[in-house]
């Protein structure tokens, strides 16, 4: 089978050019852009489209694509929230992602990022370099016996709930799915109880409709202050208008953002001045208690070989017509069961 794999970096193809070898039946050619409308017309005459995180998989793309007699859309990545799933279902095309591949990868970015924040490791480090050894700006709070709250306890949720634990912590849950083997070492609590209760707050959960904007001025208003948010997961879990109001009332000691509401379109790709003045990240990186990174949480060594692995794991099922724990129609609400 053919592929065409949108928005390829250069770690992409050696990750999945090294897994490419035990799919001999797997041909792959890479693309720079990434897909969306515009683009998806390149695809005819292939079987089938890899697509990441940021790619518009719209209803426009997936008429192009169905169109073009492109039956699968492979996700190099655990979230789908940028997939039409309907119009998806509707035109026959499968959706396939990668479910978990590193979850302790993304885990260990939170962890890093509370860590950063909390102990100002950012100005620690930029500080010294200028041969400034005072401490002044660099209190944190210790994490050992204080509570850590996780919001989704999934695959990356659940392990956070571990690292947490590894430092001391109690840690509070809330899923609508609670997972039964975490509960020796979580307690599953309301949502308004897990953000008045919590030092350290971890979003884990998809985006949804219902999950957009979760974090609000009114759970805002709910937190401790002095918390510190980090958010993983997808941007516009946190209303980013109503964090900003919530640092400038001095709400948080810290917050670690690994994504961002306006990563697609992707704001720092327009530098113009118009958009900088109005883009409410640009705002955020103004904040000395705020630490964003560029949607790195799943970037490890080892993650990306897990991603080539189960990419083209998947592609290999769709094309001998089996089903593969990578499909994302037909994914119910689920207990967790690990
Ligand atoms: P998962 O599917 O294993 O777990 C998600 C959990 O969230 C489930 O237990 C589900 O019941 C729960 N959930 C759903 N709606 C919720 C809500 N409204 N409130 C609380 N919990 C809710 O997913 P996994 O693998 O743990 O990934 C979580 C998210 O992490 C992904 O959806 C993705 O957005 C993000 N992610 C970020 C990466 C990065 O590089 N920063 C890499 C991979 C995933």
């Amino acid at each position: 089978m053919r592929l065409l794999f949108y928005d390829t970096k250069s770690y992409d193809r050696e990750a999945f050019d090294r897994a490419a070898g035990a799919f001999p039946d797997i041909e792959i050619d890479y693309l720079k852009t990434d897909l969306g409308p515009r683009t998806a017309p390149l695809a005819e005459g292939f079987d089938g489209v890899c697509a990441f995180v940021n790619s518009d998989i719209g209803k426009d793309t997936l008429q192009i694509l169905s169109h073009r007699k492109v039956g699968l859309v492979l996700l190099r990545c655990a979230g789908f929230n940028n997939v039409d799933l309907k119009t998806a279902q509707e035109l026959g095309i499968q959706v396939m992602r990668v479910p978990g591949y590193s979850p302790e990868a993304v885990a260990e970015h939170a962890m890093a990022l509370a860590l950063a924040c909390n102990r100002r490791l950012y100005k620690a480090y930029n500080k010294v370099r200028e041969n400034d050894f005072s401490l002044n700006g660099l209190m944190g709070f210790t994490f050992y016996q204080k509570t850590a709250g996780i919001i989704g306890t999934g695959k990356i949720g659940a392990a956070m709930v571990r690292i947490c634990k590894g430092f001391g912590m109690k840690v509070l849950a809330y899923d609508p799915y609670p997972c039964e083997s975490l509960r020796e070492l979580a307690e599953y609590v309301s949502l308004d109880h897990l953000l008045a209760g919590s030092d350290l707050i971890s979003l884990h959960c998809p985006l949804s409709d219902a999950a957009r904007h979760m974090i609000n001025r009114d759970a805002i208003r709910k937190m401790k202050d002095g918390v510190i948010l980090v958010n993983t997961s997808r941007g516009a879990l946190v209303k980013t208008q109503d964090l900003i109001e919530g640092i400038l009332r001095h709400k948080f000691a810290g917050v670690g953002l690994d994504v961002y509401e306006e990563e697609t379109p992707n704001v720092f790709e327009d530098r113009s001045d118009e958009i900088l003045e109005t883009s409410v990240t640009a705002r955020l990186l103004s904040f000395p208690n705020v630490m964003i990174t560029s949607h790195q949480g799943f970037f490890t060594r080892e993650a990306l070989a897990a991603i080539a692995q189960t990419t083209l794991e998947n592609a290999s099922a769709y094309a001998r017509g089996e089903e593969c724990a990578g499909r994302v129609q037909g994914l119910i609400p689920r207990l967790c069961q690990r």
